[in-house]
């Protein structure tokens, strides 16, 4: 039986390091250092961070808290959640929302992480050394545009994470990737260093921090809205599912605070590693979904130590992956297992598989089928389009019109003050920020940027 999240232990994280850890280690993934940078590339910079740091403390924080008090509050997944604490209503439709977005995010993740996987290969191969910035930007288009090479890197992705839930050693992962992600983000910070040090690094600073909002479009801020719900694990219930898992003497509000800084700051920091090479090396800053993998190789090779850093680094990375991806995962089999009956180890190779069917798709479509475009995206950008952008958004709208209108100020205050405190003034605040400011501002980004 598993140790990690099903509903038959309910135990609790072991220490207040652990459940930010974990909940830090769903936030921080593939997410911070492959997609940030490269969206905020597509959308124009600065302009696009400020709205999108706008948006993580408005409406990210808020959402974090509020899935962490359904979670506490009734000690169930997402699904058990809502049942429980509006036994008879139709929130728990939330949770099937959830369970979709959970579904096509998993089917990408993998294709990404994979080439992560790839990578650690490449480094150890020494495969970065000696060559231009054109053709290390020619060795990823090469290698994801094959039919065939991504896959195997895809599905032993998909087959790790599959194990790991089925074994049951979620916990295990998380303690070790504790001690893991901090280096991680030394040599992100080592990394940074270097980036700005580079001739030709203030035009890359410059463009990730001196906006210019004449830049900005409908897209651009929806697209800075699904990143934030995205990076933040949010609005698909994984939070509420580790909220759960919060003992009562934790801080909610100091917790919430935590994940989203660390999640936030890692992010930046890989912006600050990244564009300043992309102007150093008169790389497009739009050139879509590679650019970590085509501007960070560049560097590993002029920094002492480059040899080892990048191995590592790339490796970090399928463990930062790795540990979101468990998350993600997770909402799937928790749905097929508690609310289909399955059983759990069935439920877990059913999810692993029918997503992977999805991700071979996904990596089709950045080759051989890359010109068939539904809605104008190929089917890769589909599902990352329809997830993060839409199902991602509308499920945070609904968790946080739950807390405000349907759990109320003082269910909300309870919950809040087991284990911390709440000031007046500061309840009313979030009150006003889940009743109204959040999900009017969902609602109009989605009228701006899908009409
Ligand atoms: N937050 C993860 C990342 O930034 O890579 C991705 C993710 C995990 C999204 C869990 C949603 C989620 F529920």
């Amino acid at each position: 039986m598993s140790s990690g999240l099903g509903k038959q232990s309910r135990d609790s994280f072991g220490s207040k390091f652990g459940v930010v850890a974990a909940a830090a280690g769903s936030a921080v993934g593939l997410g911070n250092i492959w997609k940030f940078p490269y969206i905020t590339g597509e959308f124009g910079g600065a302009a696009f961070l400020f709205v999108y740091l706008g948006f993580i403390l408005a409406i990210g924080l808020p959402i974090m808290l509020s899935e962490f008090i359904v979670g506490r509050g009734a000690r169930r997944n997402a699904f058990g959640s809502f049942k429980h604490l509006a036994p008879g209503t139709n929130w728990k439709l939330v949770g099937f929302l959830g369970v979709g977005a959970a579904f096509m995010i998993q089917s990408f993740y993998g294709v990404v992480a994979g080439w992560s996987m790839r990578y650690v290969e490449l480094a150890v191969e020494d495969s970065f050394a000696n060559r231009s910035a054109s053709d290390i930007q020619t060795l990823f288009s090469s290698f994801i545009e094959d039919p065939v090479s991504p896959l195997y890197f895809q599905l032993a992705f998909m087959v790790l994470v599959g194990a790991i839930v089925i074994i049951g050693v979620q916990k295990g992962i998380e303690q070790f990737s504790k001690v893991l992600m901090p280096v991680l983000l030394l040599i992100i910070i080592y990394l940074d260093i270097k980036a700005v040090s580079l001739e030709g690094a203030k035009a890359g600073l410059e463009f990730l921090f001196k906006p210019d909002f004449s830049k900005l479009t409908g897209e651009g801020v929806l697209s800075a809205l699904g990143h934030a719900f995205f990076s933040l694990s949010l609005g698909m219930g994984t939070l509420i599912t580790y909220g759960s898992y919060i003992k009562k003497d934790n801080n909610l509000i100091r917790t919430a605070a935590q994940v989203t800084a660390a999640d936030t700051i890692i992010a930046l920091l890989a912006g600050v590693a990244i564009f300043p090479v992309v102007f150093a090396m008169g790389i497009e800053p739009s050139s879509g979904p590679g650019l970590v993998f085509i501007t960070l190789p560049n560097v590993f090779h002029q920094i002492p130590g480059g040899y080892i850093f990048a191995i590592l680094f790339f490796l970090l990375l399928v463990i930062a992956a790795l540990t979101s991806s468990i998350s993600i995962l997770e909402v799937v089999v928790a749905y097929f297992s508690e609310e289909l009956k399955i059983k759990r180890r069935v439920a877990t190779i059913l999810a692993v598989a029918l997503t992977s069917v999805f991700g071979v798709m996904c990596s089709l479509s950045m080759g051989i089928y890359s010109d068939v475009k539904i809605f104008g995206y190929n089917f890769f950008d589909l599902l990352d389009h329809i997830a993060s952008n839409i199902l991602l958004p509308l499920g945070g709208m609904f968790i946080a019109l739950f807390v405000g209108w349907y759990l109320k100020r003082n269910r909300v205050a309870a919950e809040i003050n087991q284990g911390g405190s709440i000031s007046d003034r500061l309840l009313s605040i979030f009150m006003i920020l889940v009743k109204i400011v959040a999900p009017l501002a969902i609602g109009f980004v989605f009228v701006k940027g899908l009409l």
